[in-house]
């Protein structure tokens, strides 16, 4: 029997999302599946939209309130048009569950990451029998395969091959949002990373909150890990270019370190969260690495790959850091030298044991800690960016830079730079010149001009 036709159709989605690339990714895909259900169209603002999506992040402190400002908004659209739907999904959906319709009771739902592709059916549910649904159970990424083929237009594409963590540093609440850590099938990621360089994609980004921790079953039947998939992932022919992230310092192996020196695919740029350079707070955070093994391991890299870009993530603030810790840290930052790095003032985060414990640094002092390391942190920055300038470089050209109208793209260890040029570079890979550095980008000049633009 069919079901009864709903009172209007479903044109359009708008999805708003906040957090990591794991996020991105997720709303792609939260598209692709309402797109083969619904064939609606994505449009890029709230207002024109029959269905609402909002793709969270938990991480850092306020994730809670910004996402009940945000519906405050939707609220009063769905006053005027109340046959639109809202859903709220991502790591807030995942932890406060059934409270968000408490407080918010206009959303019609609620999900976690791991069962967005149950979107269709959710929302067939909503439309027909006008209930709310939360759905945050964690089945075993089953998602992955009820997904469509991904759909995908664009130079660089990411592909998520594993989900979840299960670090549990003290402070963190991913764990608790996205699950254990599973890794999909090899050939499942083989199969999508296909499907994306035959749509046009050259570069592909694989994606996980402990994207080298990967364990996953290959078509041998046997576990591979991380670097025998990447060994595969390089071969695939057409792929220019092949980058990862977030790393853990703790699944850094030497053969991992090595592939930087042999996967000419592989790009010479690594984001390698160390949080803190002091051990005592290592320890505290049970980051499971302590400052002289994060310091090996940049020396192996730097070994195996001599011009490889780093960067990193620091929090400062952890309960119970003395000016003596901190210290440690910006010690850290200056001998290892980073070519950018992402700083947050500690906040406790529901669920995790760093929560339980009081939030003893004063608010002055980690703002102090973080204006500090940021400016130092800015000055390395600035003169990586320096230090190109004058170099010839392969630049893949990814999109026309909507403020200026110049051409933007990506140099080998991810510095963004401008330069004249036309869309129909779009996708490829050019040697540039670089003639100037800005504070967090690069100018340059193509070398080989076309014959005519
Ligand atoms: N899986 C990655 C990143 C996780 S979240 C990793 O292990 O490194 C991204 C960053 O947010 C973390 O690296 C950390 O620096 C920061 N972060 C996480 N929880 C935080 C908290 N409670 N307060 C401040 N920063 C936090
Ligand atoms: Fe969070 Fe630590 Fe896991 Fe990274 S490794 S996601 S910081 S618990
Ligand atoms: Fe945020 Fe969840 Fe990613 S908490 S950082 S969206 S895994």
């Amino acid at each position: 029997m069919r079901d009864r036709e709903p009172q209007h159709t479903i044109d359009t989605l708008f999805i708003k999302t906040y957090g990591c690339q794991m996020n991105e990714y997720d709303s792609s895909r939260m598209a692709d599946v309402m797109k083969q259900a619904y064939g609606l169209r994505l449009v890029g603002t709230a207002e024109e939209a029959d269905v609402i999506l909002i793709n969270t992040c938990s991480v850092r402190e306020k994730a809670e309130e910004k996402v009940y400002s945000e519906l405050g908004r939707y609220k009063k659209l769905k006053d005027q048009r109340p046959d639109m739907i809202i859903g709220v999904g991502g790591c807030v959906g995942q932890q406060e569950g059934a409270r968000i319709q408490q407080r918010a009771p206009y959303v019609d739902l609620v999900f976690g990451p791991q069962t967005y592709h149950r979107l269709p059916d959710m929302i067939k549910t909503i439309r027909r029998e006008r209930v709310r649904i939360t759905e945050t159970d964690m089945p075993e990424i089953e998602k992955f395969d009820h997904l469509p083929n991904v759909a995908h237009h664009q130079t660089s594409g990411f592909v998520t091959i594993m989900e979840g963590c299960d670090k549990f540093c003290t402070f963190c609440v991913v764990p608790y949002t996205r699950g254990p850590e599973l890794s999909r099938p090899v050939e499942d990621i083989l199969a999508e990373c296909r499907s994306l360089l035959d749509q046009g994609a050259v570069e592909i980004t694989l994606l996980g909150q402990n994207v080298n921790g990967y364990r996953g079953i290959g078509a041998d039947e046997e576990e591979w890990d991380f670097t025998m998939l990447l060994y595969a992932v390089a071969a695939l022919p057409k792929l220019r270019r092949l980058r990862f992230t977030t790393s853990h310092p703790m699944e850094m192996t030497d053969a991992l370190c090595q592939a930087f020196a042999e996967l000419p695919q592989l790009m010479p740029y690594l984001h390698l969260p160390v949080q803190s350079g002091s051990d005592r707070i290592l320890k505290l955070m049970h980051r499971g690495h302590l400052r002289h093994s994060y310091l090996e391991i940049i020396d192996t890299l730097r070994h195996h790959c001599p011009e490889i870009a780093l960067s990193s993530d620091f929090i400062v603030g952890y309960p119970g850091e003395s000016d003596e810790d901190f210290e440690a840290t910006l010690d850290l930052v200056r001998q290892v030298g980073y070519d950018s790095a992402f700083c947050f003032k500690y906040s406790p985060r529901p669920g995790t044991p760093a929560a339980k414990v009081a939030d003893n640094v004063p608010e002055e002092i980690k703002d102090s800690r973080l204006q500090a390391l940021l400016a130092l942190t800015r000055e390395q920055a600035a003169t990586a960016l320096q230090r190109q300038v004058g170099k010839e470089i392969e630049v893949l050209v990814e999109k026309e830079s909507r403020s200026t109208g110049d051409m933007q793209g990506r140099t080998p260890d991810f510095k963004i730079v401008h330069f004249r040029g036309n869309p129909r570079q779009i996708g490829q890979i050019m040697p540039l010149r670089i003639t100037e550095a800005y504070g967090q980008s690069l100018r340059g000049e193509l070398i080989l001009r076309e014959e005519r633009i």
